[in-house]
């Protein structure tokens, strides 16, 4: 079988390691790939955004299976189109990804169908807005409606920070909507539960916690990830259960009744409060780096499970795991996430692949003749699985000292809560 994977990150570097492991593939490509993943598939660099030159090469490298990595493509129909041309693909449709595509399509499914989440207000003016803070407490958290790069959620402590938040949307500082949306701020523990998805059936797909904040205890500005690891205890059998009752089931029967099937990855970000589970967002892929720390708990054949489920042949797998804990540090590239120098050397890479449980998997970077560079903010991830978090933990920071990139940093507290409890 001959597969592709569209993207770029780390996520999409895990899934070509998993799927690389599978004795049924006998061509991997990823479009368009970075330093990490040439070294196990081919790497082919299109523009993902032009959809008839990708199904031009999907042809001509007679792929069976096409895998979509990030949001952008799936929002923007690129299943439907593929779909279309009768090529097999796994992920949502455009109607379906719009669950991550817009905040108020996802809340409205919500609000019908009695899925516990935080109250919220859809706004179109300031005075939506101030009338909003009259019947609410501080924090309010705002949300650009569109795919904002995990920049469009703020989490405002006062009425002059929201107002200067709403107006720079309705101005339209995210291009993919202009719209608005409060919310009440949630408490909690926050986790995220991963499903595989088909028109028939679903299977759970782990869970995890990862790290948003840039800064050593949860401090400073969002990013996408700074590292994470899986299982997430938060996530009893009694949460789960709530969680597949209250938010999965009635989320994907409303997309059934539509005849508009939910199918592929679903990630639901969780708030949970007094062992209650609260959806924060749907996100219509596999997380990064979330993904990178739930693959190599997983037993089976990953190529097989998903071209079963893209023929809605799902409940064909069961899917099985190693108890094991996996978890991943992000190192980045220094100012990230804001501007930051790129094409930077990363020397000794090469030499330091083999450690026995402690896998490198590449986001940011780019190979040239020997050597690595880095060409985005997320630029490694060093992943470890193992029976004991300390002496994971004590690996993988040992390996990012010895690497001793001088133009990256990484968060020092991955997994404080793990070691804690
Ligand atoms: P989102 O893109 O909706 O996941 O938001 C990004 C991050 O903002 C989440 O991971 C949460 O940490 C935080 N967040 C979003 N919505 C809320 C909320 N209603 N209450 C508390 N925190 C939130
Ligand atoms: N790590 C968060 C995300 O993938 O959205």
């Amino acid at each position: 079988m001959n597969i592709a994977i569209i993207g770029s990150g780390g996520r999409e570097h895990a899934l070509c390691e998993k799927i690389s492991k599978s004795k049924r593939v006998d061509k991997l490509v990823c479009i368009p790939g970075n330093g990490g993943t040439q070294e196990i598939a081919q790497n082919l660099q299109i523009d993902i955004r032009n959809f008839k030159l990708l199904f031009e090469h999907i042809k001509r490298l007679k792929i069976d299976l096409v895998i979509i990595g990030p949001e952008e493509p799936l929002v923007n129909g690129i299943v439907d189109f593929l779909r279309k041309k009768k090529i097999k693909v796994f992920g949502p449709n455009k109607f379906a990804a719009k669950l991550e595509g817009s905040k108020i399509f996802m809340k409205n499914i919500c609000k019908k169908n009695n899925i516990p989440t935080a109250g919220f207000k859809v706004c179109n003016t300031t005075k939506d807005v101030k009338k909003f803070i009259k019947n609410n407490e501080f924090p309010i958290v705002a949300k650009a409606d569109g795919l904002a790069a995990g920049k469009g959620v703020v989490i405002c402590q006062n009425e002059k920070k929201l107002i200067k938040v709403s107006k720079e949307i309705f101005q339209g500082k995210f291009k993919s909507s202009k719209r608005l949306i409060l919310e009440e701020f949630l408490q909690g523990e926050e986790a995220s539960y991963f499903l595989i998805i088909d028109k028939k059936n679903f299977s759970f797909f782990g869970t995890a916690q990862d790290h948003k904040r840039v800064g050593h205890g949860e401090t400073g500005p969002n990013t996408g990830g700074m590292g994470a690891y899986s299982p997430a205890p938060i996530i009893s059998k009694s949460v789960e259960k709530k969680v597949i009752g209250k938010i999965i089931k009635p989320t994907l029967n409303y997309f059934r009744k539509k005849n508009k099937h939910y199918t592929g990855f679903l990630y639901a970000g969780l708030m949970i409060k007094n062992n209650e589970p609260y959806l924060i967002e749907y996100n219509v892929r596999m997380g990064d780096p979330e993904c990178q720390v739930i693959l190599p708990r997983i037993k089976n054949d990953l190529a097989q499970i998903l071209f079963n489920a893209a023929n809605n042949n799902l409940s064909r797998n069961r899917i099985r795991w190693f108890k094991n804990i996996c978890m991943t540090v992000v190192l980045c590239s220094k100012g990230y996430p804001g501007s930051y120098k790129k094409n930077v050397k990363i020397a000794n890479l090469e030499k330091k692949r083999k450690i026995k449980n402690i896998q490198i998997i590449h986001a940011g970077t780019l190979k040239i003749k020997d050597n690595f560079f880095s060409n985005g903010g997320r630029v490694l991830n060093i992943t470890g699985i193992g029976k004991n978090i300390r002496i994971l933990k004590k690996q993988i920071y040992k390996f990012l000292k010895h690497l001793n990139w001088k133009n990256g940093f990484y968060r020092s507290d991955i997994g404080w809560r793990l070691l804690n409890k």
